[in-house]
């Protein structure tokens, strides 16, 4: 009764262009036809040339799937900031042909038997968007939400050429070809982030005997846990005996923790699934969340699904590294904004112990307030939310990592202007029930950024309070609400640039939307949440107030920061810099605009939302450690910012802060005592960092020793470097697989003579690569270097640059990378390929 699933990664051929016959194909129209085409219906659609057997595709280029079209585009300036200026939008088509032979299913060199009435699927991880799937030139379905899993019953268009059945002769089928096709269209003006195009998720074909498992019909729950046993029930559909149930009990479970992610494995019908034992538990008081009867705060970070320099092809290494930094941070829990993630991402998090909020729309009906899309989920909500919502809840729900689901996010019913919040608890009540339907294991909750619904009916809608930004409402929010469990569904906001450091310090956000100061970088001291003031203004704040306001009200469960790694496309507040795209200083403009054409742009601008305390070639910034400090307080540590060589700033005022899990520090210039601070609780500013305000800039070093209740803990020290003298190459890892898909990071930095790194040195590095690698993308995390992703050669951003190193696919040997700049000593490093 065994499914058997055979991936298929290649085999693909694709243009980015559409068939004339599309003609105006609007998004209206092509909901319809998916919408019945779900219902059974598949007629109606236009006959594609494209999608027919006999259609020569042999000039469509070959692309392994997942596979994301926009990253592949060069940057156009007229192109928008949330698209990060790529050729993101439009319509493009996939092919594949697949082979039958005497019953058999060839795939990639496999021959997988077709069995006796059996069923043969295509189902695929998520399509960007409007995915029509058409089988031998005939409209078989799709899905129009780009982020839901869904697939089609191919098993029909298989048998086509069965020979007519002969007296005493057994049926035979002959040799024959399938063509799948595939027209993705991503509307233009459809999300407020950078989506992706295509094909961007796992595509596979799912073999199945007779009788099988209904795909997405498996739920295995744990009713009952103690430490002595658990019991652990499993349901399925099978698809001709229909419901079936399995009670079985675990003694002495094991338990799936953050500090043990331990999964058990059953198997249900010949195949098996992993599972989790643990309870959750959501609690009103100082209890807040509770892992296994235990408190754990929530210290989450929001996150988008791209991969930067990637784009947003679902791949797994570049996931796993960037969960692997974040728990270094001491991050716990991963909130997939806004959107159903890929299900690699729950794996992930299943296996290295990190708690998920599943998050599934950021439009329902209304749309008005700030960002939203006129062409996003609201024109697929009416026809399409319980069907996304169901197929969303059926991937995610076996996975223990998932605490919570979240049903929206700043959804604008509940905004009065818009919508009253009667309207958002109608559909709130509504989304929680079809959620509920699926999986009764674990609550509803949204994500609320309008600060008058903290206070009002609003937070008793749903079993669970997410509050996005304004965390100075808690206390209200607390007392007109003392029995509901609340937390920070997203919080501070803060930007941030690597390595950038702005004077005089200002506490205050300083950019408000076109008045760029120099440039587009935010200073790395660690004050610039947008549009922020003051402890309780506006919306973000940085993360001393939001901790300030988390400390005061003692019930909040934790927060999902905006956001933990830097993403691709410019945040909404950048559109605005269309139409008063100034720098302060017109010479600085000059600057910007020369280096943004030297790369064909006509406009100096931002790819990327510098709001991570990771860039996004994923280099730590100095918020990395402020987090740290704050999420690991037992972990010892210390960290000095700002880099100490300001070359022209001697004697003037250059702030020093250090961010510590210690209590107390003692800040030493060139061996001389700049004297003793302690962090001053109920102090917002000086609560949660070591601040030297007056210092002033002499080079040399600059040292900190830190104390924890009066022990010494930690110390860490910066010094002034000479110039640029070679290149350090250092790979995060040794091997890379060569499954076509794995990656390679190679970090490199421009050192002085004696080895320190140069923290301003922007030289232009160039790749070499021999053996079997090659560099498939380079990245500095500078969210204004405008450098084709895909050349192996950039410009060093404040010190550091990166190649991604992919080996060819099945052969194994020493890929060897060497690093050249000119005037500074090249470096080498061997890694290999297996
Ligand atoms: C929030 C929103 C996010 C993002 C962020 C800043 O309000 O939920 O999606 O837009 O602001 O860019």
């Amino acid at each position: 009764m065994k499914t058997i699933s055979i991936s298929l990664a290649n085999g693909w051929r694709f243009i980015k262009a559409d068939d004339p016959s599309a003609g105006d194909l609007t998004m209206q129209a092509m909901s319809d036809l998916l919408d019945r085409a779900d219902r059974g219906d598949c007629f109606g659609a236009p006959r594609f040339e494209w999608a027919q057997p006999s259609f020569d595709d042999s000039s469509w280029r070959e692309v392994r799937v997942p596979h994301d079209w926009g990253v592949e585009s060069p940057f156009d300036s007229d192109r928008r900031y949330g698209d990060a200026f790529l050729d993101v939008s439009g319509v493009g088509w996939y092919r594949i042909k697949l082979k039958v032979e005497s019953g058999k299913l060839k795939v990639g060199g496999r021959g997988i038997p077709i069995p006796p009435n059996g069923r043969v699927y295509f189902e695929c991880d998520g399509a960007m968007s409007y995915a029509m799937a058409f089988v031998n030139g005939e409209f078989a379905g799709g899905w129009p939400y780009g982020y839901t899993r869904w697939r089609i019953d191919i098993t029909d268009h298989l048998r086509l050429r069965t020979r007519n059945q002969e007296p005493g002769t057994r049926n035979q089928e002959l040799g024959t070809d399938v063509t799948l096709a595939i027209r993705c269209h991503n509307v233009p003006d459809s999300s407020r982030w950078y989506t992706g195009g295509g094909l961007f998720r796992e595509c596979r074909l799912l073999v199945c005997p007779k009788d099988h498992v209904v795909p997405g019909s498996v739920f295995i729950t744990t009713p009952d846990v103690t430490p002595e046993r658990a019991t652990v029930r499993v349901r399925y559909e099978l698809s001709e005996s229909g419901p079936k149930e399995r009670t079985f009990t675990v003694e002495k479970p094991r338990l799936w923790d953050i500090a043990d992610p331990y999964l058990y494995t059953v198997d249900i019908e010949g195949n098996d699934y992993r599972y989790g034992i643990r309870t959750i538990a959501f609690h009103a008081d100082e209890r807040r969340f509770q892992l296994n009867g235990r408190t754990v705060p929530l210290n989450g970070v929001s996150m988008h699904h791209d991969f930067g320099v990637l784009g947003a092809a679902w791949n797994r290494a570049a996931q796993k590294r960037r969960l692997l930094l974040f728990k270094e941070a001491g991050v716990n829990a991963i909130r997939s904004s806004h959107n159903p993630p890929d299900e690699g991402l729950l794996e992930l998090c299943d296996e290295l112990g990190l708690l998920v909020k599943d998050e599934v729309f950021d439009e329902w009906r209304k749309i008005g307030a700030a960002g939203k899309r006129k062409n996003g989920y609201t024109n697929l909500f009416d026809k399409w939310h319980e069907r996304d919502v169901r197929a969303w809840v059926r991937t995610d729900r076996n996975h223990p990592c998932v605490i919570m689901y979240s049903v929206g996010n700043e959804i604008c019913e509940g905004f009065a202007n818009i919508a009253p919040v009667s309207e958002f608890a109608e559909l709130a009540r509504h989304l929680a029930d079809i959620v509920a339907d699926e999986d009764p294991t674990r609550p509803a909750t949204n994500a609320n950024n309008n600060p008058v619904n903290y206070s009002n009916d609003y937070p008793s809608v749903l079993p669970i309070m997410g509050c996005n930004y304004y965390p100075w409402e808690y206390s209200a929010l607390k007392q007109a609400h003392p029995d509901v469990p609340f937390f920070g569904s997203e919080t501070i906001c803060m930007s941030s640039t690597r390595g950038e450091y702005h004077f005089p310090v200002s506490q205050k956000w300083k950019d408000a939307c076109g008045e760029c100061g120099e440039n587009f970088y935010n200073s790395s001291y660690c004050w610039e949440a947008v549009g922020w003031e003051k402890l309780d203004g506006n919306w973000a704040c940085s993360p001393d107030a939001q901790w300030y306001w988390m400390d005061v009200v003692k019930t909040c469960m934790g927060e999902f920061i905006w956001t933990g790694i830097d993403y691709l496309g410019g945040p909404f507040w950048c559109d605005e810099w269309r139409k008063k795209p100034a720098f302060t200083d017109p010479m600085a403009q000059e600057r910007a605009l020369a280096e943004a054409s030297e790369h064909g742009m006509t406009r100096a601008a931002i790819h990327t939302c510098n709001t991570g305390f990771l860039d996004q070639a994923g280099f730590k910034k100095d918020a990395f450690w402020l987090f740290q400090s704050r999420w690991r307080p037992d972990f010892p540590m210390a960290h000095i910012l700002p880099h100490w060589n300001w070359d022209g700033r001697e004697g003037e005022v250059t702030p020093v802060y250090v961010f510590t899990s210690g209590d107390e520090g003692e800040l030493f210039l060139n061996g001389r005592s700049l004297g003793r601070r302690r962090k001053e609780p109920g102090v917002w500013d000086r609560a949660y960092r070591l601040r030297w305000d007056d210092v002033r800039y002499e080079p040399g070093v600059l040292e900190v020793v830190v104390y924890k209740d009066g022990a010494e803990w930690a110390r860490d020290r910066v010094e002034t470097t000479g110039a640029p003298a070679k290149l350090v190459i250092e790979p995060e890892s040794d091997t890379v697989l060569s499954d076509g898909q794995d990656i390679a990071y190679v970090n490199v930095s421009v050192r002085d003579a004696v080895g320190r790194v140069v923290p301003r040195a922007a030289n232009r590095i160039e790749f070499v690569i021999e053996g079997p690698g090659v560099i498939i993308a380079t990245d500095n995390g500078d969210e204004t270097d405008f450098g084709d992703f895909r050349l192996p050669a950039r410009k060093a951003f404040n010190g550091w640059c990166q190649a991604l190193v992919r080996a060819k696919a099945g052969k194994s040997g020493e890929i060897r990378i060497t690093a050249t700049a000119p005037g500074l000593a090249p470096d080498t490093v061997v890694i290999q390929s297996r």
